[in-house]
């Protein structure tokens, strides 16, 4: 059995005092549970603080994103050896607002994933269509070429570890959620490309979340469908009570 994987986008929100509020609120609510995990990727700002108020808590501490390169003349960026030494967990990689505004690609994702292993972190791969592949019906082959180049390289054991994350661009802040049916059809297509390039084994134990829209209303739904093993979700987890309402789905 897949354990589910809710995780929270902050994205750039909240000031450190709103991060440290929020976080103790959910981190004593928290649900215990085998079968989930909760992250909160956060700004990198943030992260100490939030690291160090989790501890020995049910949430883990992402960040939204990483330099591929452990250290050098990168000014501005972060590097996975910062990360890991915050005491970080996940990194979001390849979200296609980096990729829309930061120039991210398929070849720099696939290194981050590769930086982000050596440094022992845990992937959180985002890939998605924008409204117009979707209207072209080029999503599978759109998804399936962002995961072969993403996962390029792997090991199966790496692969397994990895967390992906199907987000359609179009769904992604708008309040248009994808119907768990048309998410469902394409975590399952990532599923398969995924035992293509490694096993059915590995492949069924990839973690594949959803992302877009994902509220307390809709998220249970999405988690009842074969190939959905949690959730990416912005919005939705920036206030404690809806977090915490979205892990508790997970349980
Ligand atoms: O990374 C998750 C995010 O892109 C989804 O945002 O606000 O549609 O839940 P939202």
């Amino acid at each position: 059995m897949r354990k589910r994987v809710i995780a929270g986008n902050w994205k750039m929100n909240k000031t450190l005092s709103e991060a440290n509020d929020f976080i103790e609120q959910a981190a004593e609510k928290a649900p215990q549970s085998d079968k989930s995990e909760a992250v909160v990727c956060a700004p990198f700002p943030f992260l100490p603080s939030l690291v160090e108020k989790t501890k020995g808590t049910e949430i883990k501490i992402g960040a939204q994103n990483m330099h591929f390169e452990d250290k050098g003349a990168f000014t501005g960026e972060v590097s996975p050896v910062m990360l890991k030494d915050l005491g970080v967990s996940h990194v979001v990689l390849g979200h296609s607002e980096r990729r829309e505004h930061f120039g991210e690609t398929d070849e720099t994702v696939n290194k981050k994933v590769h930086a982000a292993f050596t440094h022992q972190l845990t992937p959180i791969v985002c890939v998605g269509e924008t409204l117009e592949q979707r209207e072209a019906d080029e999503t599978k082959n759109h998804v399936e070429k962002q995961v072969n180049k993403a996962l390029e390289g792997l090991s199966d054991q790496q692969v397994a570890q990895t967390i992906i994350a199907y987000e359609p661009i179009w769904a992604i802040g708008t309040g248009k959620t994808a119907s768990s049916e048309d998410a469902n059809e394409v975590c399952s297509h990532i599923r398969n490309v995924v035992g293509n390039i490694t096993s059915q084994e590995v492949a069924d134990q990839v973690v594949i979340q959803y992302g877009g829209s994902v509220k307390p209303g809709n998220i249970d739904e999405l988690l009842s469908q074969s190939d959905i093993d949690g959730a990416l979700v912005g919005g939705a987890s920036v206030e404690a009570e809806s977090y915490l309402q979205l892990v508790e789905a997970g349980t």
